[in-house]
This record gives structure tokens, sequence and C-alpha cells, in this order.
């Protein structure tokens, strides 16, 4: 068991605790209002048996995390506290938020946040509350407060808002895109039956399980239950084995292994022979090759209609595109747009269309034309280059189009 310190909002301490091996898939498990780390003991240990690392973190005003001098415990500060400490993971983890962890967790990657987790687990987080409950929940924590002797801030009572963190978690529910499951104890008091399987239905694809024989603290009523429930979860939509392409078997395996390698996004381009129309198309394909001769490669799919021309044509452009021509790769990837009516460019000095204002142009001599199984390469020696240094790329990863983020 490690400790591990994160740094919350606005720099306050965020003390977790570690289980498990590093090269293992990330869990990260978030408790209640009013309680600790202390609460995942159990679970922490059955989730690492099973080839899951673990890290159980103490909210703000809770056990080792400071409390924060300015006694800010308002449901924005524990949300972005979160955020904050998934940014500083090295990998994206599976969430399993308790009540108030929960909330916050769904907040967190609801809220803009996707790229943050891979999954979600809720357990027990009420969508609503009756006042006379949490009244009735807010005296047995004061309560609880003081014959813990300092293990929470009891200020977190005054300030925390509760109908802030219930709206924002229910605005959240329905922008949550990763495999959901909401786990309810059975004998919960604060969550009903009927108030949990309707932010189940908010959530895309979510799923729910129910408890016997537990509260609303499933993690200390029946840890083993709730344990297998997890796992199971777990093992089905965030397998700890990651996928395996092998010769011969499925190219959708090969094709997702391959879009791992991010990259930029090309327009290639050249005049059709002899008509003199442009013709191009959108190709992350694009590689330097050699500096001397300076020479640069392209792969085109022996699909594409604009092959013939790019093949014939004497010159191409290879257009680099920049964070704005999202619209541009766009056109230039679908069939049956008018390509060039819609995107700005001109005629290059070297006899090919380049787009305005991309980030670069390499205007280029085809050199040699290689065959490459289902497409074709194409081999480029550059006449011309032009770079835009204020502009950043757009990027391409795992099929999505990406921006730089600097941190
Ligand atoms: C980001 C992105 C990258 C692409 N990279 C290539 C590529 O490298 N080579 C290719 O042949 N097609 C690539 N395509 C697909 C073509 O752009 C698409 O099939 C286009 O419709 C072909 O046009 P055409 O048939 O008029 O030539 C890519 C598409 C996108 C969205």
């Amino acid at each position: 068991m490690a400790q591990s310190q994160f740094k919350g909002f606005a720099g306050i301490a965020i003390r977790g605790e570690m289980r498990g091996d590093p090269d293992d898939p990330l869990v990260i498990l978030v408790h209640g209002g009013g309680q600790t780390r202390d609460i995942w003991n159990e679970t922490a240990s059955a989730l690492a048996r099973a080839g899951r690392q673990v890290i159980a973190i103490d909210l703000r005003g809770h056990g080792e995390s400071e409390w924060p001098a300015d006694g800010r415990y308002d449901f924005g500060a524990y949300v972005e506290d979160l955020r904050a400490v998934l940014a500083q993971l090295p990998s994206r983890p599976v969430i399993v938020g308790a009540s108030l962890g929960g909330w916050v967790a769904a907040a967190a990657i609801g809220e803009d946040g996707a790229h943050l987790a891979s999954g979600l687990i809720l357990a027990d987080a009420p969508p609503d509350l009756d006042l006379t409950n949490i009244r009735k929940a807010a005296g047995t924590l004061r309560a609880a407060s003081e014959t813990a002797k300092g293990a929470w801030d009891p200020r977190m009572l005054e300030r925390f808002q509760l109908e802030e963190a219930l709206n924002r978690f229910k605005a959240a529910a329905p922008n949550i895109q990763m495999p959901v499951l909401f786990v309810r104890g059975a004998l919960s008091d604060v969550t009903d039956a009927a108030s949990a399987s309707r932010i189940v239905e908010q959530i895309p694809g979510a799923e729910y399980a129910e408890i016997g024989d537990a509260g609303h603290v499933l993690a200390a009523d029946r840890s083993d239950l709730f344990s297998a429930t997890l796992l199971d979860f777990l093992e089905r939509r965030v397998p700890r084995f990651v996928p395996e392409y092998r010769s011969g078997s499925d190219a959708r395996t090969l094709r997702e292994a391959l879009g791992c390698f991010a990259t930029g996004v090309t327009v290639v381009t050249a005049f059709e022979r002899p008509s003199g129309e442009p013709v191009g198309l959108t190709a992350n394909s694009f590689t330097s090759v050699s500096l001397d001769p300076p020479l640069l490669l392209v792969c085109i799919a022996k699909t594409s209609n604009s092959l013939k021309a790019l093949e014939e044509a004497e010159h191409f452009a290879v257009n680099v595109l920049h964070i704005g021509q999202q619209p541009a790769s766009r056109i230039f990837s679908r069939p049956g747009e008018e390509r060039f009516q819609q995107t700005p460019w001109k005629r290059g000095r070297h006899d090919a269309p380049l787009l305005s204002n991309a980030l670069a142009n390499f205007e280029c001599r085809r050199h040699q034309i290689h065959d490459g199984g289902d497409h074709v390469i194409l081999v480029g020696e550059v006449l011309r280059a032009n770079f835009d240094p204020r502009r950043d790329p757009l990027l391409y990863f795992r099929g999505k189009y990406r921006r730089l983020h600097f941190s």
C-alpha cells in the first residue's frame, strides 16, 4: 500500500492510498460526505486481488486531505478537486463514487470531462433527496464527526449546497458517455428505487444493480457483494485485457491499433489531366521520408476517386491543416461535396492547387509510385514548402479530431 498525494483545486493537498500493480488498469474510489477513504478498505483489496490498481482518495476536508483554511466546501470545489486529480493520473481510470463522491464524479466527467475517465460506478448516489432525510443524515453526520474525532471538517455541513449538487448531477447525467453502473442498496433509506431508475434512464447505456441486505453505505454494509458486483461490471464493460489483432483476424482491431498513432491531417491535391479540374482528398497517412533529397509520402486508397488524377499528375501538393480547418477535412473526406467550391484555394507555383491559409503547404513533383496493398504509396519530391508558425495543427487520434493541450 503506497501513499500518494495530488494537488486539488487551487493547489490544496488531496491524499490517497494506492494498492495493486501499477501496470493494471486503474480504479479510483471516492467516498461519500462525512466518510474517509477507509470506507473502501475491503473493496480496494478485492479489486487489487482481481488485477486492478486502486487509488482511494480523501475528499477535501476529510481524513488526511487538506482542510481548506478558507472553508470552501461548495460542490464546485469538490468537482474541481476530482478533475485535477484525474488529470494527474497516468491513465484514465474507472471512478467509483459513493453518494457525494458519485455526484462529484458524475459532474466532473459529464460537464466536459469525458477524456478524464473510462467508466463510472455510482454507489447509492441519490438524484433526489427528501429534506427530512437529509436533516436526519446531517444530524447523524454531526454526531458522527464528534465521535470520529476530526475525521472530517464539520464546517462542510454549513457550506455545502445540496440543491446545487443534485442539480448538477442530474444535468450532467445525459452527457456521460462511457460505461456506467448505478448500484443501489436495497435497504437504502437515502436513495429510493424509483428515483434511481429515473437517473439510470437518463445516462446513455447505464446499467442498474441492487444489493440486497445493504443500506446506503454499500462498501461497509456488504463489501463482499458490492465488490463482486463491481468486478462483474468491470470485466464485462472495462476489461483488463486489451484487444489484440493477429494476422488474419478482424481489420477493425487493426485499424483501432493503428489509430493509437496520433497524426496531423492533410489534404492532398492535384490538377486532373486533361480537364485541369482540381482534385483532392483528406489524408493522414502523410510521412516525411528524406531530407536529401527532400522526399515525403502519402498513401492513397486504391478505391479513391482521386487516385487516377494523383498518379497521372506530374505535380501534387500536401496541405497540412490547422485547427480551424476541420470543416475542410470533413469536406475533403466525404463523397459528393463540391470540395473546391467550399474551400478557398489558389494555384501554386508548381502546378498544384494549394489550400489557402493552411498550416503548411508542400508542393511536390511526383517522384515514385509504389504498390502498398490496398493503397498506393505516392512519393513526392518537395519543390517548395511554406508554413505558418502562428497556427496550431488539427490532430487526429483514435478516429476523432483533437487539438493540442498545452499544460
Ligand atoms: C482524418 C482522415 C484521414 C484520412 N486519411 C486517408 C489516407 O491517408 N488515405 C486515403 O486514401 N484516404 C484517407 N481518408 C479517407 C478519404 O479522405 C475519403 O475516403 C475520401 O472520400 C476520398 O475521396 P475521393 O474518393 O474523392 O478520393 C481519410 C479520411 C479522414 C477523415
